[in-house]
């Protein structure tokens, strides 16, 4: 294995397999993605990992209203989900599933290690239950409802609105009470632990209101990870589905295995350096999930980012309110590449952002027809008009581009660090701007040096060939470096511009930051100019 770049190791949360991904879940798994090929190609040693959430009441009633044992019910709702994501272009190097055989392990070690901590205890549940989420609710989280808390009257659930159940059981609980105390002094010493800050903050108040045992086993669930451990005249009891879930990311890793190599990559690979999650899911990535950690010894992930909702008239997307869509619906109007370039330019990541089809025809459009799609097929036409569809000769000597040229120039050299920065803050919106500072530079430079003006003497006049080589080598360059910018975001887009320049794929690069220097254009590339990157299409 090799071992001499940075590990950048990034996940999504496991999504509950009883479902067909919808816009909502599959805006997670893209932010995920762009900055997984962004890393890329900036030289981290990127491993992504996504994956399914298999157990649980919630997958076992779905089964069983269909008509299907558990394990049929999730293998066969699988690929909807790898299918979804190969459409979108995902790049996710690992796939996990909670019910292989080395989660379960990976699991059962951990629940164990907690046990001999003596973090893990006998005790008696009762309280409220939300199945969907499959979530605890406590009396004090249910009073601000101003609700009867009988175990007739069925409360709703403080976060997704539906029917609470009442459950009355004996299993085991987590100590999490004992690390409340840490919990505050991590966050403080690490404020990057969480974010953005207003996250951050709701955390923090959390924790300051006081923390309660986690039950951690379910006695009526069967479709679990079995507990590893049973006393005498136990029924068998399964692991309560959060427990199992979060433990996805170490499994994936090599935890809880003996072979020497997972324990390698293990120590390589973990502490991960980012979880994306929604915002409704951070108490539990936040709270429960680093309480585990450090209680079995193991190191905290470096960051956990929650971004907002995608909210469709106001309303969270969801399957439960009816306005969900599947990603297919937009992909076969706007292409991959335009659904991907939506969803990271027009919802500002880390709050919540409504979407419209009028925004997304807007934004099509306009950034991806007329400016981006439009810069390259205009420049194409005229290097085939006026230079034999190659790429001019021109050293890019910055003493000859003149004043325009120099701007231009400025723009592409500024880009590198305003990227990084927008990027070091999940600010995909703000990279995608920067981005296009740099394309409607390249349109204003066409416009100002007009090489259709220039073409006319060019035959005659060595002074306007030369004025002429230079105008389409820099708006050339500039397009070259546009496609390596855009391409975590839009990659089959940058590779078919870069295999019309003649270059290597733009999705493969390693060096970011030297590749987008000035001047690397070959002088004498044959330039394709194809079909239009984007049609524009009617509201
Ligand atoms: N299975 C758990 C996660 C376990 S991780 C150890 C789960 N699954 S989920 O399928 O319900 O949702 C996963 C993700 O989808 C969450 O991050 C959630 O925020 C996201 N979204 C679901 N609907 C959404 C929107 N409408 N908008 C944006 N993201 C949303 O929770």
């Amino acid at each position: 294995m090799t071992r001499d770049r940075r590990s950048y190791y990034l996940t999504t949360p496991i999504y509950y397999v009883n479902d067909v991904p919808h816009l909502g879940t599959a805006y997670t798994t893209l932010a995920a993605d762009v900055m997984a090929r962004y890393r890329r190609m900036c030289g981290h040693d990127v491993l992504f990992l996504t994956g399914l959430d298999e157990h649980g009441q919630k997958i076992e009633q779905a089964a069983t209203a269909a008509g299907y044992s558990p394990q049929q019910w999730v293998d066969k709702l699988a690929p909807a989900f790898q299918e979804t994501w190969q459409m979108l272009h995902i790049s996710n190097d690992r796939f996990i599933r909670t019910t292989s055989v080395q989660h379960k392990h990976s699991v059962q070690e951990l629940a164990r290690r907690l046990l001999d901590s003596g973090d893990i205890y006998r005790g008696s549940y009762e309280g409220w239950y939300c199945v969907p989420d499959e979530a605890y609710w406590n009396q004090k989280d249910l009073a601000d409802q101003d609700k009867a808390l009988s175990s007739d009257s069925q409360p709703l659930c403080p976060d997704c609105g539906r029917p609470l159940k009442y459950v009355v059981e004996e299993n085991w609980f987590f100590r999490l009470s004992h690390y409340a105390d840490f919990l505050l002094q991590y966050y403080e010493d690490n404020p990057q632990a969480v974010q953005p800050e207003t996250r951050r903050n709701e955390v923090l108040s959390f924790i300051r209101s006081g923390l309660h045992d986690l039950s951690i086993s379910r006695a009526n669930v069967a479709w679990g990870i079995p507990l590893p451990w049973t006393e005498e005249g136990d029924a068998p009891q399964t692991m309560y589905v959060w427990f199992d879930a979060l433990i996805n990311y170490i499994t994936a890793v090599g935890f809880g295995t003996d072979d020497d190599s997972c324990a390698e990559e293990f120590a390589y690979r973990w502490p991960a350096q980012v979880h994306f999650v929604g915002k409704d899911i951070i108490r539990f990535h936040c709270i429960i999930w680093p309480a585990m950690l450090h209680a079995a010894g193991l190191p905290l992930p470096r960051q956990v980012f929650a971004h907002g909702h995608l909210l469709v008239k106001g309303e969270k997307m969801s399957k439960s309110k009816g306005n969900a869509k599947t990603p297919a619906e937009l992909v076969e109007r706007f292409g991959v590449d335009g659904y991907r370039y939506y969803f990271m330019r027009d919802v500002a990541f880390g709050q919540d952002g409504s979407i419209s089809d009028e925004a997304m025809v807007q934004r099509f459009n306009g950034d991806l027809a007329n400016d981006w799609g439009n810069l390259v097929s205009r420049l194409f036409s005229m290097v085939g008009k006026y230079c034999a569809g190659k790429v001019p000769a021109y050293g890019g000597d910055p003493t000859t581009e003149g004043a325009e040229g120099a701007v231009l120039r400025q723009v592409a050299d500024d880009l590198y660090d305003r990227v990084a920065d927008a990027y070091s803050r999940f600010d995909y919106s703000g990279a995608l701007n920067a981005i296009w500072d740099l394309v409607r530079a390249a349109n204003r430079y066409l416009e100002d040096s007009a090489p259709w003006t220039l073409a006319k003497n060019a035959e005659d006049d060595q002074t306007q060939a030369d004025a002429l080589a230079q105008v389409l080598y820099s708006a050339l360059e500039a397009v070259r470096i546009i496609a390596l910018y855009t391409a975590p975001v839009m990659p089959s887009t940058s590779d078919e511009v870069c295999a019309r320049l003649g270059l290597a794929p733009a999705t493969t690069e390693i060096d970011l930051q030297r590749k987008t220097q000035w001047g690397q254009l070959p002088a004498g590339n044959e330039v394709r100019k194809g079909e239009p990157l984007f049609l524009r299409m009617e509201a």
